[in-house]
């Protein structure tokens, strides 16, 4: 028997660790021979509906769950974690921006930051979810000095796997058939799904679909697509959202696939002209649980304008909340 890991999640109560929760105590992420402890973290009122969560997990019986740790204090929660899930912050409501809960949100990123750098084991992953979440992840990494930056990434997978899915419906092959993707920059409506690189069952994506459709039909619909779920479904996506959390910690874990690469939020390292230790969205591959960002992809001038706007827009996301820093 395997010795348990112990893998944090905040926002425990809310509605993708709802779907998240389940899937980690199956088997999702760390296969069906690797036990588990779950350390779940709410804020105080809401410690008692997590509790109901709870009872429903121990209700499934599942072999892989060990043990189950609810609290309040951070530092309990990532004590010596292998893998923290950042998700407890504010969800965007209809008309709202990403950017708008930084006011709300940015302040919780601070202190769990610190509480990760004091608790959590020195070779933690840790992906952040909760919006905006490559400010939210560069506020975590500015408060974790002795944890390497690397240790750190936000989520622009849903994004990934949102573009993915919408090559494949516009050429009538399956989401396997399509590879190299890259959804550049941060995860708002300025993100770049770019398509100069991807293939289709091994043919150049652009050269199957007209360029009318890449700019706009594809191009908006997998940009404003978190804002079409919010006012179709009433609420932000959560099963997605925490499919998007399970792939992205897989894939982070057990490497990309031969030849294809995914979308991570890193921290740059100037790769693309992008300022260094900016968390920005490039297409990354893994090997041995590390990423790398991908080099040397050549970029048009059209897509060039899109990155420098992410990173503008990065760059002022930065500037309001230079004060917590
Ligand atoms: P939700 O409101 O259902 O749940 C959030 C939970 O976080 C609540 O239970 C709340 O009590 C808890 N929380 C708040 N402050 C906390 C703190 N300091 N410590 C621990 N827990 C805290 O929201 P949700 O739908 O689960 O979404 C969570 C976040 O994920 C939102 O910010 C949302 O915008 C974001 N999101 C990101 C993506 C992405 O692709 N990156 C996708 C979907 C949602
Ligand atoms: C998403 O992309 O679905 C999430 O970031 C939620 C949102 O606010 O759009």
């Amino acid at each position: 028997m395997k010795t348990p890991v112990d893998i944090a999640v905040t926002g425990a109560a809310g509605q993708i660790s709802y779907s998240l929760l389940f899937r980690l105590a199956a088997g999702d992420l760390l296969g069906p021979d690797q036990p588990i402890v779950l350390r779940l973290l709410e804020i105080t009122p809401a410690l008692e509906v997590l509790k109901g969560v709870v009872m429903e997990l121990h209700d499934c019986a599942f072999p892989l769950l060990h043990k189950v740790v609810i609290t309040d204090d951070p530092k309990v929660a990532f004590d010596n974690v292998d893998y923290a899930f950042l998700i407890g912050a504010k969800p965007r409501r209809h008309g709202m921006l990403r950017s708008d809960l930084l006011s709300e949100n940015a302040e919780i990123f601070i202190v769990q930051g610190r509480a990760l750098n004091e608790a959590a084991s020195r070779n933690v992953k840790v992906l952040v979810t909760g919006n905006p979440a490559n400010t939210n992840a560069y506020l975590a990494i500015s408060q974790a000095p002795d944890l390497a930056p690397e240790c750190f990434a936000a989520m622009t997978m849903l994004d990934h796997t949102r573009a993915v899915s919408q090559l494949a419906q516009k050429c009538g092959v399956l989401t396997k058939d399509i590879k190299n993707i890259t959804v550049w920059g941060n995860h708002s409506c300025m993100q770049y799904p770019d398509l100069h690189h991807a293939r289709v069952k091994g043919q150049e994506a652009l050269s199957l679909v007209e360029h009318d459709w890449f700019v706009n039909e594809f191009l908006p619909t997998v940009q404003h697509r978190g804002t079409e779920v919010i006012k179709t479904r009433g609420q932000s996506s959560a099963g997605s959202a925490a499919n998007a959390v399970i792939k992205h910690m897989s894939t982070w874990i057990n490497g990309t696939d031969d030849g294809d690469w995914v979308s991570m939020a890193v921290p740059s390292d100037g790769s693309y002209g992008i300022e260094p230790g900016l968390v920005f969205s490039f297409p990354v591959t893994v090997t041995n649980g590390q990423y790398n960002i991908v080099k040397g992809l050549d970029l048009n001038e059209f897509s060039l304008e899109r990155l420098r706007q992410n990173q503008a827009e990065l760059i002022e996301e930065r500037q309001m909340v230079r004060h917590l820093l």
